[in-house]
């Protein structure tokens, strides 16, 4: 009870220890709102997110869906440590990680040396884990929704550590509607997911596959160009990856430190996360494995899947059970190749056909209709 309570925090708490939600606090700015910095009076750090009105839910709605977050823990998740709900106003309070997020390493040339090797594999294989957590083992399967680079915080000994868990819990869509608003960002989002709101944790699963990839090679997926012939970088890695020379792909500044075999089994892990099939993407739990075994025998990846790009579904039509999924029409999935992807809409039904706005930095496509 005591501890519950401890985990609602003042408003007037909040504005004080960011003077404000002043601009000089503030760490960056996503699809939900704000983030700002501030230090608590027992010398915590915290990282203060103040969601912006987009929200329809209710007070009590918000604060059970909190109280549950600030519930789940893992070494590989952020920790939310409580949350406030002022007039109008909802704020999330997570704890401080120091070394921010990865894509303001990652994506960033002179930064990008910290990552070393070793680093980018402790990511990838922690990162795996925590997703493993909230897939399976966290109190109620969480499906992340919105895996990228900006959701994959530092700390001081460069664990990484999972942001915006629960947004989808937070921002419950209209189970009522047929039409399921589509949410994630650019160039993270799997195909099924973007062309008719099928979310399961198989979506994650290729987002991940995205996050390792763009460690690897350094490259935004949604701002790739290294190739004129290839679409995206999963297109390219993929190329690569066929003509036998995946380890061209690899980021000039990890020569120094790589070990071959890790990376090219990493390329390879990546390219079977972002298959376009969902079905032969790997559970997070197969993914956990693979990386704790030495490189040896894995799967040979299918194409992956772009929106915008054709994939072929296997012949048989078993049943799909990977629409564990919050929401979202579990639709039978129309079964072959007759997809011929070209407009990405922010609408699954495509009843509201507003095209994505494309952002260099992949952020999130929604605007609240
Ligand atoms: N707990 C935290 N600790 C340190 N930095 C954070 C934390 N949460 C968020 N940030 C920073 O604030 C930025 C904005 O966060 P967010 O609103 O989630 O947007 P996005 O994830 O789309 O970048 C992030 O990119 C990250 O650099
Ligand atoms: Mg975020």
């Amino acid at each position: 009870m005591a501890a519950q309570e401890q985990k609602i925090f003042a408003y007037e708490t909040l504005a004080a220890v960011t003077k404000n939600f002043s601009d000089i606090h503030k760490l960056g700015e996503g699809g939900f709102g704000p983030v700002y910095k501030g230090k608590l009076n027992d010398g915590r750090e915290i990282a203060v997110k103040k969601l912006s009105h987009t929200s329809n839910q209710g007070k009590k709605e918000f604060m059970n869906e909190a109280r549950l977050l600030a519930r789940v823990q893992h070494r590989n998740v952020v920790n939310l440590v409580g949350y406030c709900v002022h007039g109008n106003e909802k704020l999330l309070v997570y704890e401080y990680v120091a070394h921010e997020s990865l894509d303001k390493l990652l994506f960033k040339s002179q930064k990008r040396e910290k990552l070393d090797w070793k680093r980018r594999l402790g990511i990838i294989t922690g990162v795996a884990k925590g997703l493993l957590y909230l897939h399976e083992d966290s109190h109620n399967c969480i499906i992340h929704r919105d895996i990228k680079a900006s959701n994959i915080l530092l700390d001081d000994k460069w664990t990484p550590k999972i942001a915006d868990f629960g947004m989808a819990r937070l921002f419950p869509e209209d189970q009522s509607q047929v039409n399921t608003r589509v949410a994630g960002t650019n160039g993270y989002m799997a195909p099924e997911y973007v062309m008719h709101g099928n979310l399961s944790v198989k979506a994650d699963v290729f987002s991940y596959g995205v996050l390792v990839l763009e460690l690897i090679t350094g490259q935004r997926n949604s701002s790739f160009n290294l190739d004129v012939d290839a679409q995206n970088l999963l297109d390219w890695a993929y190329k690569m990856y066929k003509k036998g020379k995946s380890l061209e792909i690899v980021d000039s500044t990890l020569a120094a430190t790589m070990v071959g075999e890790e990376v090219a089994m990493c390329i390879q892990l990546g390219l079977l996360c972002t298959q376009g099939d969902p079905q032969l993407r790997p559970t997070m739990r197969r993914v956990v494995v693979m990386l704790s075994r030495k490189p040896g025998q894995m799967q040979e990846p299918t194409r992956p899947g772009v929106p915008g790009s054709r994939y072929r579904r296997p012949r048989r039509h078993s049943a799909l059970s990977s629409t564990v999924g919050t929401s979202g029409a579990s639709d039978s999935h129309t079964s072959d190749s007759s997809n011929n992807y070209t407009t990405v809409t922010t609408s699954a039904t495509g009843t509201s056909s507003a095209t994505v706005e494309t952002d260099p930095k992949g952020k999130r496509p929604m605007r609240e209709g």
